[in-house]
């Protein structure tokens, strides 16, 4: 998959992924150029769970690495000789799949002889955005990370250098999503389906709140949104917990009437991200700060159509520019922990064989 845009120049780096349910090999030049991104997804394999089984997941990193990483290099056309580096998706995630891809990427890099570079799969995301693309950001930049595991706000001093502003308190968006989708009975991965529903629903059908969280806080949160979509749907609970038992199940919902909850869900989750997005914009604002030039989204829920249109109505009206990935780099993927790779290799900032994965992320 050689792009049009695809610079001649530049460190070549194989990258590495296998973080949650994707295992993804990908070969990247420059920062930018996508010479191959290769894609296992599992989703099939959890779909009956309702979410990702960790024993599952690992299990089939491991019977997928090599096939993967081998179509990654010969779709490349980039001999062993051309690729520079090894970049592996290291942090944060479930310790089990993350271990296969560290594993992949360190006998790799000690059989070809190559250096390795530990690359945390958040900030990846923000360099998602960047790929396949002439459009690169200016810094600073405001980043935000939407995605299964993550909701979080960064400022970005450049690609490299980035400063956590705000994390979600309990759910994450793409967790919220996936919760609102098996309570309406719309079965896993929920982001997806939820948008498509959304898009033929009556968004102010129901009025969910949206969390604003203290004055200035720069913080999310979405499980109230979920618990307000959950009785909205199966009525007030009686007792607690496990325990509880609802006036109602979804099964009663028409189609239109699961097309409106998808509608207001999708309404109050995307302006709660807009809400923060914007706050951390102004909150830069001040002498202290060079003024923000871009807005900077990634993760699987910047794939979403409500929000990649009201990121560019906000981006508009502020006079930033907007930089959102392309639909093939939103969802977890290798090429960007590879592009994100060749800039740590550039930097100088490499590792040895002793990196090891680590479930907790550093935002
Ligand atoms: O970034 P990602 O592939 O994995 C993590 O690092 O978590 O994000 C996956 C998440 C899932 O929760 C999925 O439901 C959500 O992204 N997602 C979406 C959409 N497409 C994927 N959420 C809302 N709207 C979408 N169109
Ligand atoms: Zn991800």
């Amino acid at each position: 998959m050689r792009g049009s845009d695809q610079p001649t120049l530049g460190t070549t780096v194989l990258g590495i992924e296998s973080s949650c349910d994707e295992t993804a090999a990908a070969v990247v030049r420059g920062g930018r150029a996508v010479l191959s991104n290769i894609i296992a997804t599992q989703e099939e394999l959890h779909e009956e769970y309702g979410g990702v089984v960790p024993e599952i997941a690992s299990r089939a990193h491991l019977e997928r690495i090599h096939p993967v990483v081998r179509r990654a290099i010969e779709q490349a056309g980039a001999g062993r000789d051309e690729i520079d580096a090894i970049a592996v998706g290291h942090r944060p995630g479930l310790i089990g799949s993350l271990l296969v891809g560290v594993a992949a990427a360190k006998a790799l890099a000690w059989a070809w002889g190559k250096r390795i570079i530990g690359v945390d799969h958040i900030i990846a995301h923000l360099h998602a955005a960047s790929l396949g693309t002439e459009a690169l950001p200016e810094f600073p930049a405001i980043g935000l990370v939407v995605s299964g595991g993550h909701s979080s706000l960064f400022a970005m001093h450049s690609a490299l250098e980035v400063e956590c502003l705000g994390r979600t308190i309990d759910d994450a968006i793409g967790e919220a999503y996936d919760k609102a989708a098996m309570i309406l009975g719309l079965g896993f991965p929920g982001g997806p389906r939820v948008d498509a529903r959304a898009q033929r629903g009556d968004d102010r059908a129901h009025d969910f709140p949206i969390s604003r969280l203290e004055p200035g806080s720069l913080d999310f949160s979405f499980s109230g949104l979920k618990t307000a979509l959950l009785y909205a749907v199966r009525g007030t609970p009686t007792g607690r917990g496990a325990g509880a038992t609802f006036e109602r199940d979804a099964s009663r919902l028409n189609e239109a009437e699961i097309d409106d909850h998808c509608a207001s869900f999708q309404r109050a989750a995307v302006a709660a991200v807009m809400l923060k997005l914007e706050r951390a914009i102004e909150q830069r604002r001040d002498l202290q700060h060079k003024p923000i030039r871009s807005i900077i989204i990634g993760g699987g829920v910047s794939a979403n159509t409500r929000l990649r249109a009201e990121a560019q109505a906000l981006a508009d009206r502020l006079g930033l520019s907007l930089h959102l990935p392309v639909m093939t780099y939103c969802l977890d993927n290798a090429a960007m922990i590879a592009g994100l790779g060749c800039l740590r290799l550039d930097a100088g900032l490499v590792n040895d064989l002793t990196l090891s994965a680590s479930p907790a992320g550093t935002y």
